[in-house]
Parts: structure tokens; C-alpha cells; sequence
């Protein structure tokens, strides 16, 4: 069976924009492939978090992520830093890795330009990091967006890399897994574009029923169509496409031909949007609420994970270490 990895950033709360785009994938992923999930926090100490930040954000992630439906039966969710493996692994690769060609990524040196006081040398090998994240586990698929491409490539140089320097066949290249035209495009209702956290548009799936009907309700619209089966303007498609993902197909052909005839009212619309989201993440939030506040729990996951990741990282580095020449 292949291997899927995945490695999720602390970066707050999911958005149904996060849900439709990549964790609904996620939880589909682990009925066909050996699924990896991992919170990356040591990728993100570059930024130097509170620790109380880390303690919460990695909270969150595992209690979103198990809330959506990860099953840590079916699929491996761990956190990276449990996993001291990758840390050897990570500097093996490391001993392979070139300033030069650490320092021509993208995202690199958009980091020196957006923030040259700190520069430091764990942001300058994130991409051996994870490569080490990837090829711990062998992963054959890693589901990622484009803005992941660039360290996509470096994770497959460097198996490469290692498998030359060594003359051995060992690890296999990570392919780039693209779930995005498949994944569902979540609009903002704010107008224009998607649904995103530094979009301010999002509607949280941790967003209750009052929240969620405030947010809908300031969605952009029009003044409304003035000629039969006129095209949507864009604020007005977004509502319709949101419609088209939560609510029925008979609620959203109703309002459909209300817009063709002219007589969409859309604080009806809004209205019936609100309530269709709201009955979606209801059950989502209510087992995100209940994990989250179950901290034996929550600690139950996390130490059956580490214990997984463990068990299939240990082994490679038994024989990685072998392979460059220290004893198993
Ligand atoms: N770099 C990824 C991001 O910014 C997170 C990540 C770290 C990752 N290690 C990984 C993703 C390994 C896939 C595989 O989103």
C-alpha cells in the first residue's frame, strides 16, 4: 500500500475553505493509503512561539483535525516534535545540503526580505526538515498546494541525493500530490475571491450558530437582478456557490429560479445559507468542542501516535544509520 504524508502548520483555527480544501480529502485519503498527519511544530519554532502558543496551537490542530474525521486508527496523526527521529534524519540531510541552493528558494528569501532581523539557520534548512518529515516514512504522496512545489522538489533532490552518495536504492522520490482542482473552492462572501484566514472572510467551523448568521448575514450582494436570467455578479455567485456546497440541491434550485425571475429577496437567501452552514458544522463543532475539552483524551491520540511514528521512523533510522556507516 502507498504512503501519504501530510504535514499540517499551526496557523489557527480551520475555516470551512480549510475544511473543503484539503481536510475532507484527508479523511477520504485514509480508507485507501497509510496516511501520515503530523502537526509541524518544530518547523514552527523559525518564528519563536510562546510556549503556551505551542501548547494551544497543537491542542487545536489535533482536536479540529480528530473533529473533522481523522481517525488515529486509520491514519497516524503525531506530533512532530515526538518524533525525535526527524531530528537525525534532519541532520543527516543537512550534511548534504547546500547553502546555495538553500538559499535560491522562494519562500527563503521572501523571508529575508520580510523579516531580515531573523534570518536564522532553521528557517535556511526548512526544506531539509521536511524532506526528513517525508522521507521518514517513505511517502510516495504528499498532498500539497503549488506554494509547496519548490520544497517538493528539494525533499526529492535530497532522496535522490542520499541514495547516490550511498549507492543504494533507498529512499523513493516523495511525488507532489495535487488535491487542488479537485478540492472544492470555498468563496469569501465578502465579494470578491476566496475564503481565507488573512482574507478576514472566514466562517470557522468552530463559529457558533449566532456568529455564523452574522457573518452570512453581512455577505456583499447587489441591488439585485433587473432583467430575467442576467448573468451573477460575483458577490452574488459567491452566495450561490457557498449554497451549492452546504445547502440542498432543491434549496439552491429554489433560489436559483427566484434570481432568474427577479425575485430573489436575499435576506431570504442569507437567511436559509446561515441555517444550511450551520446544520454542516454543527456536528464538526460539537465533537471539535468535546475533544478539545478533553485533555486525557487529547493526550491519548497524541502519545498512540508518537508511538506509530515512532515505530516506522525508528526503523529507517536503523537502517540509515547502517547505510552511512554507524552502527544500527
Ligand atoms: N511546509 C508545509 C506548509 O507550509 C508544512 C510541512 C512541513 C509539510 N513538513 C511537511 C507538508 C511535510 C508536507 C510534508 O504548509
Amino acid at each position: 500500500m502507498e504512503t501519504v504524508l501530510s504535514g499540517i502548520r499551526p496557523t489557527g483555527n480551520l475555516h470551512l475553505g480549510n475544511y473543503f480544501g484539503a481536510v475532507q480529502s484527508f479523511v477520504k485519503l485514509q480508507e485507501e493509503y497509510k496516511c501520515f498527519f503530523f502537526i509541524a511544530d518544530w518547523h514552527s519554532l523559525t518564528t519563536h512561539p510562546h510556549p503556551e502558543n505551542i501548547r494551544k496551537s497543537v491542542k487545536t490542530i489535533l482536536s479540529e483535525y480528530v473533529g473533522c474525521g481523522i481517525d488515529p486508527e486509520k491514519a497516524t496523526i503525531y506530533i512532530q516534535s515526538d518524533v525525535r527521529e526527524v531530528a537525525e534524519l534532519y541532520l543527516y540531510l543537512n550534511m548534504n545540503a547546500y547553502l546555495g541552493e538553500l538559499e535560491r528558494v522562494t519562500s527563503f528569501k521572501d523571508k529575508v526580505r520580510s523579516q531580515p532581523d531573523n534570518v536564522n539557520a532553521g528557517l535556511l534548512t526548512y526544506p531539509s526538515l521536511m524532506a526528513a518529515d517525508i522521507i521518514i516514512h517513505k511517502a510516495n504522496k504528499v498532498p500539497v498546494g503549488k506554494d509547496q512545489e519548490q520544497n517538493m522538489e528539494m525533499a526529492r533532490k535530497f532522496a535522490r541525493r542520499f541514495n547516490m552518495i550511498y549507492g543504494v536504492e533507498y529512499f523513493p522520490e516523495p511525488a507532489s500530490f495535487h488535491m487542488t482542482e479537485k478540492a472544492m473552492k470555498v468563496p469569501g462572501l465578502d465579494g470578491s475571491g476566496k475564503m481565507g484566514k488573512s482574507e478576514g472572510n472566514a466562517i470557522y467551523l468552530i463559529d457558533d450558530e449566532k456568529t455564523i448568521k452574522k457573518k452570512v448575514m453581512k455577505a456583499v450582494t447587489d441591488g439585485g437582478p433587473t432583467q430575467p436570467d442576467s448573468i451573477k455578479p460575483e458577490p452574488v455567485a459567491n452566495l450561490f456557490t457557498m449554497m451549492e456546497i452546504v445547502s440542498t440541491k432543491d434549496t439552491y434550485d429554489y433560489f436559483n429560479d427566484k434570481y432568474n425571475n427577479c425575485e430573489i429577496r436575499y435576506g431570504d437567501l442569507k437567511k436559509q445559507l446561515a441555517e444550511d452552514i450551520n446544520a454542516f458544522c454543527a456536528p464538526i463543532r460539537e465533537r471539535i468542542l468535546a475533544i478539545s475539552s478533553d485533555d486525557a483524551y487529547l493526550e491519548k491520540i497524541a502519545r498512540f501516535g508518537a508511538e506509530k511514528a515512532t515505530e516506522s521512523a525508528a526503523k529507517t533510522l536503523r537502517e540509515v544509520r547502517e547505510i552511512i556507516g554507524f552502527r544500527p
